[in-house]
């Protein structure tokens, strides 16, 4: 059993954090809350401790982890110093949804990189976060708090169901504010490049850097910059399938096959006979907010298939969509 220490997310208990702190020291694991998804924190500069997270996790160790920094000075113990237009980006979006991919410096272990000389560095928008990080007095790394290929939690009971047992502390700090993961952009690339859609709207993004490159997030297309977007991610236990027009008729043909249909879909008042059907919202944010909740939620249930709506669009959207094509593997 790891340990569990409730933490109030708007006011956190000093000692509480400074116990985390402690074990983060001693080159522990402490899984905590981020405004956009439970990580599993590690101190970012000791290899013994990352090896523990990729160990816990599961994790193939060529899948880079993402350095959280708790003040933007922060940032020049690891990375080379960035350019006018990244720092431009950072001061307006940070703390928040967003990682920066920059040149690293030799201090960061090869581990958290996979061997790249860059680093994805974030200044997670989370009270707990931040007072912990600064307590450690070290950067974390913090991939998101699943084993490998599951879906991220967004609450501390989602981090137990699957890291219990595997990492020293489990900090539960409430559900997570934006709930899918940040977006993720290389700054070292002319023009920037768009590694993961995510929390932070990469339109946002462009108003400071002008275009970005959108390389498609469809499988196997990503740039190889981005090792850890090549591996199947987000993954129910159940079959999953996006159905573009009227989901009836697939959803009866299973139920007919006595198979577990579960349904997810973005307008109300679905019904459909000897289906699991989940509303989850029809607002970019509500859905954000929902989505792995509701993945776990089947996989609990039994479901057999998961058949849902798409969810396409840009803004919000297009971390969203991301996500349910990773998750059905397509
Ligand atoms: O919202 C988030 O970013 C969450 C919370 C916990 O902060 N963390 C998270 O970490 O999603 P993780 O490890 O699940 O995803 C990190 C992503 C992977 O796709 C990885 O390949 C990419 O960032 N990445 C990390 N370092 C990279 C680098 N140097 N170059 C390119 N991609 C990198
Ligand atoms: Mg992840």
């Amino acid at each position: 059993m790891s340990k569990t220490l409730k933490i109030n997310p708007l006011s956190p208990e000093p000692q509480k954090i400074k116990e985390a702190a402690e074990t983060i020291r001693r080159g522990g694991t402490v899984a905590f809350p981020t405004e956009t998804v439970y990580g599993l924190g590690a101190d970012a500069l000791n290899p013994e401790a990352i090896k523990k997270v990729f160990k816990a996790k599961g994790r193939p160790s060529d899948n880079p982890l993402i350095v959280h920094i708790a003040r933007i000075d922060d940032l020049k113990q690891i990375a080379r110093k960035p350019s006018g237009v990244s720092h431009a980006l950072i001061k307006r979006f940070w703390p928040g949804p967003l990682t920066v991919v920059f040149k690293k410096k030799k201090v960061v272990p090869d581990t958290v990189t996979g061997g790249l000389d860059t680093v994805a560095i974030r200044m997670p928008d989370n009270k707990i976060a931040i007072s912990l990080i600064k307590k450690a007095g070290v950067p974390l790394v913090a991939p998101s708090a699943n084993l490998s290929g599951k879906p991220s939690p967004t609450q501390a009971k989602d981090v137990a169901a699957d890291l219990s047992g595997k990492v020293d502390i489990i900090i539960d700090g409430g559900k997570t504010r934006i709930g899918i993961e940040s977006t993720v952009i290389d700054m070292t690339t002319i023009p920037p490049t768009l590694l993961r859609p995510g929390g932070l709207p990469v339109e946002e993004i462009e108003k400071v850097t002008g275009p970005v490159q959108r390389p498609s997030t469809q499988h196997g297309n990503m740039p190889a910059r981005s090792p850890g977007m090549k591996y199947r991610h987000y993954a129910p236990d159940a079959k999953m399938i996006i159905v573009e027009g009227d989901i009836r008729n697939m959803a009866e043909e299973n139920v007919r096959k006595g198979k577990k249909v579960g349904i997810i879909t973005f307008h109300r008042g679905h019904k459909i006979e000897g289906c699991l059907i989940k509303y989850a919202g029809s607002k970019p944010e509500t859905v954000a907010n929902r989505l792995f909740a509701i993945l776990r939620s089947f996989d609990k249930e039994g479901v057999d298939i998961i058949i849902s709506e798409p969810y396409n669009g840009g803004g919000l959207k297009l971390g969203i969509s991301d996500r349910l094509k990773r998750a059905a593997g397509t």
